[in-house]
């Protein structure tokens, strides 16, 4: 029996992998390689190279494999993006979600876990943000996410497949030895932009915006180390495999950082005078994003490990430092 994993090869995903096999399970990956690294995957994980949408393609994975559980990382998530061209997320998002659904009915898998986020919120109305609060998603990326939970939970109450969702806030770090971490094409993401300086590709840090109503005018954010993630997938696989109905779990630390203080620990860890400049607001950024992971912590019994801000950017670093061109495809 066998755990699939689609899209193991990003970079969350990439990480449940390691985790999941350090745990003892028989993983498969199913990976486009569109946004993916097939080097981040251990060579000895039997690797499919499928478009999830490919309903055939993704047929003939499980009709090869013993597939008893699904972890889904498969989406384009690029908030900015996503305001540009929001047919490409829904297509990709909401289609992949549909095919993946369809090819584990037919073969009878009943158990998924998925990657969702905390951009299914929306503008909070009020922080720490608990997963009762409203769903009123700011753009297409959050919106198909969202589309995404209502169709496993219709999918869950027809057809007997249970789901359990679970809404990160902002992953950071990377594997501990280094040997994995984030490398995006387009990077977008605080923490690596910001170690980007030290590694000499860019002058600066900017800072997007000043002037929002928090401690030191800077974007209050939950930053959750990846090893404390992938932790969590296996803990709500074991859930599900002790009969838990389906459910919905922030992951989170519960602890807020402004961009300020990323940008102090960073220059702690990494001994660099890293220069900020401060820019405009970026669009649609909300002032103060913390989650309630109560729920996780007492269901799941999930509690982060990883919790200093300077002990997370120094996994980063362990990864950009020592792969300062990512993966290199
Ligand atoms: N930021 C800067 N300068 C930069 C990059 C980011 O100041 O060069 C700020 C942003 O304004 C924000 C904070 O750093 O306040 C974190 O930004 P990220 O882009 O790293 O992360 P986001 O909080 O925007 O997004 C994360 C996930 C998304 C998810 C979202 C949920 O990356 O996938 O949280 O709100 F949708």
């Amino acid at each position: 029996m066998a755990v699939l994993i689609c899209g193991g090869a990003g970079y969350v995903g990439s990480h449940n992998v390691r985790a999941f096999v350090q745990h003892g399970e028989k993983v498969i990956v199913a990976d486009s390689l569109e946004t993916g690294h097939r080097a981040s995957v251990p060579e000895d994980v039997k690797f499919y190279k499928v478009d999830i949408r490919d309903s055939q393609a993704l047929d003939k994975v499980f009709a090869e494999n013993d597939i008893e559980s699904v972890v889904h990382f498969c989406a384009y998530s690029l908030v900015g993006e996503s305001m540009e061209l929001p047919l490409k997320y829904f297509n990709n998002n909401v289609g992949g979600m549909i095919s993946l659904l369809e090819v584990m009915h037919k073969h009878s898998v009943k158990r998924i876990i998925f990657s969702s986020t905390a951009a299914t919120y929306g503008e909070p109305k009020r922080v720490p943000i608990l997963e009762t609060d409203p769903t009123i998603p700011t753009n297409p990326y959050g919106e198909s996410k969202r589309i995404m939970e209502k169709m496993m939970n219709w999918v869950s109450r027809i057809h007997d497949i249970r789901y359990v969702s679970l809404r990160y806030f902002n992953v950071a770090g990377a594997w501990s030895d280094g040997t994995i971490g984030e490398d995006h094409k387009v990077e977008t993401h605080l923490i690596p932009l910001i170690l980007q300086v030290p590694l000499g590709k860019r002058e600066h840090i900017t800072i997007y915006g000043d002037d929002y109503p928090t401690k030191d005018g800077t974007c209050i954010r939950d930053y959750i180390h990846v090893e404390d993630l992938a932790r969590a997938h296996l803990l709500a696989l074991g859930y599900l495999r002790n009969g838990g109905e389906s459910n919905i779990f922030n992951l989170g630390s519960g602890d807020g950082y402004s961009v300020m203080e990323m940008i102090n620990a960073a220059r702690t860890v990494t001994g660099h005078p890293i220069p900020a400049v401060i820019g405009t607001r970026r669009p649609g950024d909300p002032a103060r994003l913390v989650a309630d992971s109560t729920k996780a912590q007492e269901i799941l019994h999930w509690k982060p490990e990883i919790v200093k801000m300077e002990d997370i950017i120094a996994t980063a670093w362990k990864w950009h430092s020592s792969h300062p061109h990512g993966y290199g495809d």
